[in-house]
């Protein structure tokens, strides 16, 4: 980490604290490293949301997922006022909520206006029992089951049709199970633009080789065949290019492609009126990343539908998005607390903290890197380069690989910062560690959003026959 200081001062903690507070109220979220709240208290504690960080693991445990509902609640209103304000037309805001899903969550997204995309029968269950509104639930996925897809139909949401296969069971259940009171099932079309964007491998969707969507080369036949099925509404088309992605470039070339497909379809007789641009919006990680703001995202998005359309002569469509990594990561952290160390001289020094790859597998999966600070400390100089291991039984299990912290000792709180988008949700019980408890802070008030597993919680879908007793 290069220090951005005077030669002599060193780095701290409180260095990640959002700098522009009270100046500008509009930061973008997903520029920041800590929550919009993060401040030093007058212990000289990390504070978030009012809540005295330490004081919250006493309270709810460790590790423990620290959600600050003002961030998340800033990033869904500049999305959403952002379409408002750039975008003539109609626009919709999903969140993404494989990010995350969890009922309070999917609640938050809601009650801002924003719709969620779901991507299994248990998100779009989840979504449903948060009180989301089924006409701004949208069902994706590249292989969805034929019970997700009644569980959609049933629940009157949108299903994002993706592959041929998907199509003709959509049709052949409508007819079977739906023959007495066919109704229309609310369609979208995702299609695979063929655009590269500069993301880890794993999670780039956008190219030709994806296992998403239908190939742009098939397109009339399947606008043809969709027109020709009288349970289907395709209300629009889809496409998601690529997660964790700096450049706008990318995302402009994909609204006036869209643009164009919409066209297309129109000519066989589809009455297309919605695109979908997908997310992918990426956030800073670390002081190097420079990702644009939600507000410059949303306005080239806006201006390349808008001007598209403009050129073709098509009215314009009901705009959606559906950001997941920029809505949510930046409202959370993750706290931990300290405990073995091992220092191998001239090598390196290992601090073991009490979580690791089970609650945040990004690290051992995509290399991806974070930063964290200690919580009691946070004025303290970093003076010390260590590396950050979680707990689990694999030497990769490493969250941070030289770490700039101040000397940590036992009973410390180490804070990993950006953890609220693909943590929780791709958590496990690796090496049967139960999750983590999650709370939700405001106004100096934390409640509980997702409870500690317990080891009875780790047991309750084993089975034990008779006979191996
Ligand atoms: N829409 C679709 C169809 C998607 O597949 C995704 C992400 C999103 C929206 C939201 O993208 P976002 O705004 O979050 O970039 N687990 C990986 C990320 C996988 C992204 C999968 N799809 C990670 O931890 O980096």
């Amino acid at each position: 980490m290069v220090s951005t200081h005077p030669a002599g001062v060193q780095d701290a903690g409180t260095q990640y604290l959002p700098q522009r507070r009270n100046t500008n109220t509009n930061i973008s979220p997903n520029q920041e490293l800590l929550p919009l709240t993060a401040k030093a208290n007058s212990q000289g504690n990390l504070e978030i949301g009012g809540c005295d960080v330490t004081t919250l693991v006493e309270q709810f445990g460790s590790p423990l997922y620290i959600l600050d509902e003002e961030t998340l609640r800033t990033a869904c209103r500049q999305y959403r006022d952002g379409f408002q304000k750039y975008y003539p037309g109609e626009s919709q805001v999903l969140y993404a909520s494989k990010a995350w899903n969890c009922l309070a969550v999917c609640a938050i997204a809601g009650s801002e206006g924003l719709g969620i995309d779901v991507v299994s029968g248990g998100e779009l269950y989840t979504a449903l029992a948060a009180g989301v509104s089924p006409a701004k639930i949208y069902l994706h996925g590249n292989n969805k089951s034929r019970e997700e897809l009644i569980l959609a139909i049933e629940s009157g949401v949108t299903i994002v049709a993706d592959n041929w296969y998907e199509l003709h069971t959509l049709v052949d259940i409508v007819e079977t199970l739906h023959a007495t009171s066919p109704s229309k099932i609310r369609v979208m079309l995702r299609l695979t633009p063929g655009i590269e964007c500069h993301t880890h491998e794993y999670i780039r969707t956008g190219h030709l080789d994806s296992k998403f969507g239908f190939d742009p080369n098939d397109l009339a036949e399947v606008f043809e065949f969709v027109s020709q099925q009288p349970n289907l509404n395709c209300v629009g088309l889809h496409a998601h290019i690529g997660s964790q992605i700096f450049e706008r470039q990318p995302h402009r070339d994909l609204a006036a492609v869209m643009v164009q497909w919409l066209r297309d379809a129109n000519k066989y007789g589809l009455n297309v009126t919605e695109l979908n641009v997908g997310g992918g919006l990426g956030i800073k990680y670390v002081e190097s990343d420079d990702p644009p703001s939600i507000d410059e995202w949303v306005k080239a998005i806006c201006e390349v539908v808008q001007s598209a359309c403009a050129a073709e002569n098509l009215p314009l469509p009901k705009l959606l998005s559906e950001p997941g990594r920029s809505l949510i990561a930046t409202s959370c952290v993750t706290a931990y607390t300290v405990g073995s160390s091992k220092t191998i001289p001239e090598i390196r020094t290992y601090v073991s903290i009490d979580g690791g790859m089970s609650d945040n597998p990004r690290p051992i999966t995509y290399q991806s890197v974070y930063r964290a600070v200690i919580a009691n400390k946070l004025s303290a100089s970093h003076t010390e380069t260590v590396t950050i291991a979680g707990k689990h039984c694999e030497s990769g299990d490493i969250l941070i690989k030289n770490a700039q912290l101040p000397k940590t000792e036992p009973g410390d709180i180490l804070v990993v910062m950006a953890t609220g988008a693909y943590n929780y949700s791709m958590a496990s019980n690796y090496n049967r560690l139960p999750r983590p408890a999650a709370v939700v802070v405001a106004n100096g008030e934390a409640n509980l959003i997702l409870q500690r597993e317990t080891y009875q919680d780790l047991i309750r879908q084993d089975c034990l026959p008779e006979r191996l007793k």
